[in-house]
């Protein structure tokens, strides 16, 4: 985890009561309490507008939240911890657009940093529908809960904001002037939870902690890159949000296209949040814009029809709640994309995202070219089979290498064999969840695990020139597949055009 020793912080986590606050965000903090990697000196006051029983609010938060601690944690409960992480949690009951709200916020902050003896950290988590925040930014700053004035050297606040960052490369820079009107860049925490995950981070460790495979990251020695990240579930209760956003907004934009960055950047010089994020922005930068005329070649689009899962029927995408029975919104997408630098001219990066598929399943394939002549023979069994190295994200995480050996007997066959890794059986440790890094390294002030500006806005611009390409086509340029399947079968024609095949879900 990060080794920053964290100052004396207070969070005030707006929306508290919500889902993200129940299920991710108070089972994390109570984690990083169970792992004593809290500050001493550390509190949480929770914002949103419901009602508890008692006077001010606190201790039927506390209620609440020990409810949710109980049903969300993951580990062995540790009753004590529990009760610790509490006795350091207040509430206020208010609503985002009331100034009295955050009044009472700034009065609570002073009695902390009076009990605490110092002036402590302030960290605004906008755990909140995204509609909500323009206006507890703009209240954020009019109550003078930014300031940094008068508060010591080293004391800055800081905001979390959850996804989606925007919605349009418009929007997404209208929010940035807008929390950048208030707060500096560093001081601006976007959550990309995927980005939270062990093996995520393990990316740049395993690129840059290896000599052996630096050297062929390139276009003279790989092949094709393949992103998959599967999901076997539905839209769920999410039909409203899903309808106005899509698989290409929900995944691509955002935890693809950082997957992209990670597997695809140069190295930085140093492991500064800096350089990382400022390598990560160039990469984004250089990926091939869609060609809106020729965008069917690139880019396939799909939607789960009805079907059998594990001897269960599931709905149509079109007949879930708050979804409409004509609706255009894809489930699924498979893009190919290009990345014009020195690096990576002419290699294709397939990408594929869906939901209702055969499996879930999140990983990075990075097929190797073929060895330039076939010495073994000219039938089917004397050729070497691909090597691929497939970082695996989730849920099984670890690494395979597919590589060629002799098979044992007097012929000449080869066979194509796998040296895999795997963190559970290698570590006897349980990974930790996503929410639990990320917010340890808001309160310490790391933020390379956060999208900087640039790289959102430029994903957005990616984005946005698909969507204008598909503005003018109808239902039927988006696909049906069945549950339980790979996608379209238009997905498959996508790689197959190119000689290659899609792994296995
Ligand atoms: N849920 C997830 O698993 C998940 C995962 C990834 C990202 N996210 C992101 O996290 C954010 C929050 O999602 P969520 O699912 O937690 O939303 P949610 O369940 O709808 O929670 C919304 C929270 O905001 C409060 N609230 C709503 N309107 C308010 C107002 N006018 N004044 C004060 N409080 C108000 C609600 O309080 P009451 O309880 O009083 O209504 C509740 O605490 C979203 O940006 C979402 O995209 C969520």
């Amino acid at each position: 985890m990060n080794d920053i020793t964290a100052k004396p912080t207070t969070l005030v986590i707006f929306g508290a009561t919500g889902d993200l606050s129940r299920r991710k965000l108070l089972p994390a903090l109570l984690r990083l309490e169970v792992l004593g990697l809290l500050p001493e000196c550390f509190n949480i006051i929770g914002f949103s507008t419901r009602a508890f029983d008692s006077n001010n609010g606190d201790e039927g938060f506390k209620d609440y939240a020990l409810s949710a601690l109980r049903e969300h944690y993951t580990y062995d409960f540790d009753e004590s911890a529990a009760k610790k992480l509490l006795s350091k949690t207040r509430f206020i009951r208010s609503t985002f657009e009331d100034s009295d709200g955050y009044t009472e916020i700034l009065k609570r902050l002073d009695d902390i940093d009076q009990e605490c003896g110092v002036a402590c950290d302030r960290v605004f988590y906008l755990a909140t529908p995204p509609t909500f925040f323009p206006v507890i930014i703009d209240m954020l700053s009019h109550s003078q809960l930014a300031d940094r004035r008068g508060r010591g050297d080293g004391v800055l606040p800081r905001i979390i904001i959850e996804k989606p960052f925007g919605q349009s490369s418009e929007s997404s820079a209208k929010l940035n002037d807008l929390v950048l009107n208030h707060f500096d860049e560093e001081e601006v925490y976007r959550i990309d939870h995927y980005l939270g995950k062990e093996t995520v981070q393990n990316i740049l460790f395993f690129r840059f902690g290896n000599s052996i495979y630096e050297p062929l990251w390139n276009q003279k020695y790989i092949d094709h890159i393949q992103i998959t990240v599967a999901e076997s579930d539905g839209i769920g209760t999410r039909g409203k949000y899903y309808e106005e956003a899509g698989a290409l907004r929900d995944m691509v934009q955002n935890h693809i296209m950082q997957l992209l960055a990670l597997v695809a950047m140069e190295p930085p010089t140093t492991m500064t949040s800096e350089n990382i994020r400022s390598k990560k922005v160039d990469l984004i930068e250089s990926i091939r814009p869609v060609e809106i005329d020729n965008i069917d070649n690139f880019i396939v689009r799909g939607r789960y029809d009805k079907g059998i899962i594990n001897g269960e029927t599931t709905v149509a995408y079109r007949d879930e709640a708050n979804v409409s029975s004509d609706s255009t919104t894809e489930t699924f997408v498979a893009l190919k994309v290009f990345i014009d630098n020195w690096r990576w001219s002419d290699v294709p990066f397939y990408i594929r995202t869906g939901k209702r598929l055969k499996a879930r399943k999140t990983e990075i394939a990075v097929t190797f070219k073929a060895p330039p002549h076939c010495l073994f023979g000219s039938e089917e069994k004397a050729c070497p089979k691909d090597n691929v190295l497939v970082l695996k994200i989730q849920p099984d995480e670890g690494i395979d290498f597919d590589f060629n050996i002799k098979y044992p007997g007097t012929t000449q066959r080869v066979d194509n064999v796998t040296m895999d890794f795997s963190y559970k059986e290698a570590y006897d440790v349980t990974l930790p969840e996503a929410y639990e890094r990320l917010l340890l390294d808001c309160i310490t002030g790391d933020s390379t695990l956060f999208p900087h500006k640039r790289a959102i806005e430029t994903s957005w611009k990616l984005i946005d020139e698909v969507l204008k390409g598909w503005q003018s086509s109808s239902a039927e340029d988006v696909a049906d597949y069945l549950p339980g399947s790979a996608g379209p079968k238009e997905a498959d024609l996508l790689i197959e055009r190119d000689g290659r095949k899609w792994r296995d879900i």
